[in-house]
């Protein structure tokens, strides 16, 4: 299992520059508002993933009056430390290294642990558009079975063949009986992205209906896939493209397949996208990425790395209690709070305590 032991951070956000160590376990990060915990996360993430989990900006990760940000990760897994390093100027390209060789992305280096993030003003997921909760849903897929990754690269290269034929068929340059084969072909991948799907969310199902009401959302949750598309077999997938063939021709791309499926997460019969409450959306949301993080250690036989920003506040004392009994079961958590007493267990044996105060990282205690 790979393990986050250090993270250093050089003008990324409100740090100058911070060289922070973590437990194996469980690290509680504290300090009052405004004083940098969300950015330390940000920062964890960032070292992991060569992405912010807060914006698609860079440019505002590079420190006030700073011309350039560089993070640093050292990773211990079964075969020893790696580092991981991303450093970022406006203007260039992000540079990414591994063990201190560029790398083009770090999502295909072997060591690089998954992360999974809570952030309390990120509710996209839950009310954002379709195209992120796909996203994520695809994501959570290559963390479970990293090589089903290909089924949407063919399918996405399928689509991209089909779409160009489209405007073709439509001047006449081409018959309709040109798209045969790439219906096909698309239908193949298609069925092959939505089995997978549906595998995944049935490893999460159950177990975010059972967090959800753990968590204290009211009234049973459920996970429903939304596919676009009833097709059994390839040919079925064809027929229902060329059904919509006319609305196709006209639009001039496919609107048809699982590039327009949707995942919701029900709550008492109703969508929590559009009936929750912010605190319920929250709830929903973390039950989910608790779910998934479960389901990721039974296939992959280790947890992603855990990041809960600020949860502690959303829930009363025996949940926070379960909460922290839960993640910290197995695998790397890093919990940020403004209220110590928040986190049971914050000072047990093991446990790895740090405050931060205008970006400036303070040891409390030292895990063993
Ligand atoms: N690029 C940046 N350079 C310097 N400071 C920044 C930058 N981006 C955000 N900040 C500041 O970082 C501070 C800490 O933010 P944050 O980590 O979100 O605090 P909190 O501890 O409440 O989670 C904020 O006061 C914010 O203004
Ligand atoms: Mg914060």
């Amino acid at each position: 299992m790979a393990v986050v032991r250090r993270l250093r951070l050089r003008d990324f956000r409100v740090y100058a520059g911070a060289d922070v160590e973590l437990g194996a376990g469980l690290t509680v990060v504290h300090g009052s508002n405004g004083a940098g915990k969300t950015n330390l996360l940000e920062g964890l993430y960032f070292a992991c993933t060569g992405r912010s989990c807060r914006t698609s900006n860079d440019r505002e990760l590079v420190r006030f009056g700073a011309s350039a940000t560089r993070v640093e990760a050292d990773i211990e897994a079964q075969d020893g430390t790696h580092r991981l390093a991303v450093g970022y100027a406006p203007g260039e390209p992000k540079r990414f290294t591994a063990d201190g060789a560029p790398v083009e992305r770090l999502l295909d280096v072997p060591f690089r642990p998954l992360v999974s993030v809570f952030l309390p003003d990120r509710l996209d997921l839950i009310k954002g558009p379709p195209a992120l909760r796909r996203a994520h849903l695809d994501q959570f897929v290559t963390g479970l079975w990293p090589a089903r990754a290909a089924a949407r690269r063919d399918y996405a290269q399928a689509l991209a063949q089909r779409n160009a034929l489209l405007p073709r068929v439509r001047s006449g340059a081409v018959t309709r009986s040109a798209l045969g084969t790439w219906d096909l072909e698309v239908g193949r991948h298609a069925i092959a992205i939505r089995a997978d799907r549906e595998r995944a969310i049935a490893l999460v199902a159950d177990g975010a209906a059972a967090l959800a009401e753990d968590l204290g959302l009211a009234g049973a949750t459920e996970l429903r896939y939304r596919p676009r598309s009833k097709a059994l077999t390839p040919e079925e997938f064809a027929t229902e493209l060329s059904e919509r063939l006319d609305s196709d021709l006209e639009r001039g791309f496919t609107g048809h397949g699982p590039h327009r499926d949707d995942l919701a997460l029900i709550r008492a019969g109703r969508d929590l996208r559009i009936y929750g409450s912010q605190g319920e959306q929250r709830l929903g949301l973390l039950a989910l990425l608790l779910a998934e993080r479960e389901a990721l250690e039974r296939e992959r036989g280790a947890p992603p790395l855990l990041l809960l920003d600020d949860v502690m506040s959303e829930l009363d004392a025996g949940r926070r209690g379960r909460l922290i009994e839960r993640v910290t079961a197995s695998g790397q958590v890093v919990v940020t709070t403004t209220d110590l007493g928040h986190v049971p267990g914050a000072g047990a044996h093991g446990v790895r305590r740090l405050s931060v105060e205008h970006g400036v990282v303070r040891e409390e205690l030292r895990a063993a």
